[in-house]
């Protein structure tokens, strides 16, 4: 049976480090699913893999879930050894965050929208515990799913603004049999919620079907979204954006990520599709 080594401080991280040389990183809060798996496996593909486990709590807004957040350590460790990851990096706050701490990394414009705007300080939170995990680990590679689109862009922009020499890979949404996007949010969701839920992968797919009918208009994109996706709930947001600036996009669009936030009883869930720009195109951003 394959097993992970469990790292909880810096110290033997960075030990770890000079015997492993050049590392892949795959940053997760835990409560591990399939699209953290193909994460895992992905980097463990490219190299020696070492995921990172911590809930992040400067992420985390005043009446945000950060107590509840689902935490399953056992588990997540099974999955990292099973997807090939040789060690799993999972400090506690003190360690991340010791008395004293005072260093916030702030993101600029492509920060300011959607997600941004909706949970202040999230990105700042989300850039500070990256960049500390970059300089922690110094990993050659970084692993993010897109289903997080704007914290994806956020990362590549400061990883390039920063020069912190990390290729980020972004990673395809991995998704249920019915479309939903894998979240460990969708563990707050009650049986009828879950059936409910669907609807907001169905209200993308439908707006990328009509991409690919020719549709180029963001209105029309985002009016289909909107129709589809309400049996949900009424989203917070629904988005058709430039995937580089994450600016709403008027008009005629060339490309587009197709974004949506929506509350279905206690999870806010967010989920996108990218239109006209291959995951590779986005890699090379
Ligand atoms: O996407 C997540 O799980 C988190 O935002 C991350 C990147 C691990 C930072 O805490």
């Amino acid at each position: 049976m394959r097993t992970v080594e469990v790292i909880r401080t810096i110290a033997a991280v960075r030990e770890w480090h000079r015997a492993a040389g050049d590392v892949g990183l795959v940053p997760t809060m835990g409560a591990l699913h399939g699209g953290h798996r193909g994460l895992a496996e992905r980097a463990a593909r490219e190299g020696t893999a070492i995921a990172s486990i911590f809930v992040n709590p400067t992420q985390f807004g005043p009446n945000e879930d950060y107590r509840t957040y689902p935490r399953a350590e056992s588990a997540d460790l099974e999955l990292l050894a099973a997807a090939g990851c040789a060690a799993v990096f999972v400090p506690t706050v003190e360690e991340m965050y010791p008395p004293g701490d005072d260093t916030r990394v702030v993101p600029g414009d492509v920060a300011s929208r959607l997600e941004g705007a909706a949970r202040p300080g999230h990105f700042a939170g989300v850039c500070t515990v990256v960049a500390k995990l970059f300089g922690i680990v110094r990993p050659a590679r970084a692993y993010f799913s897109h289903k997080d689109f704007q914290q994806l862009r956020v990362i590549q922009t400061m990883v390039r603004d920063l020069a912190m020499g990390i290729r980020v890979v972004p990673f395809e949404i991995v998704r249920e049999p019915d479309g939903l996007a894998r979240s460990s949010r969708n563990a707050y969701l009650t049986p009828d919620e879950r059936r409910r839920a669907v609807a907001l992968s169905r209200g993308l797919f439908a707006a990328r079907d009509e991409w690919a009918r020719g549709t180029r208009d963001a209105a029309r994109l985002r009016a289909t979204v909107r129709v589809v996706a309400s049996d949900a709930g009424t989203p917070e947001y629904v988005s058709v954006a430039d995937p580089v600036t994450l600016r709403e996009i008027d008009g005629h669009a060339e490309r587009a990520v197709v974004s949506l936030a929506c509350r279905v009883g206690r999870a806010r869930l967010i989920d996108n599709v990218l239109l006209g720009m291959s995951l590779e195109e986005l890699a090379r951003l």
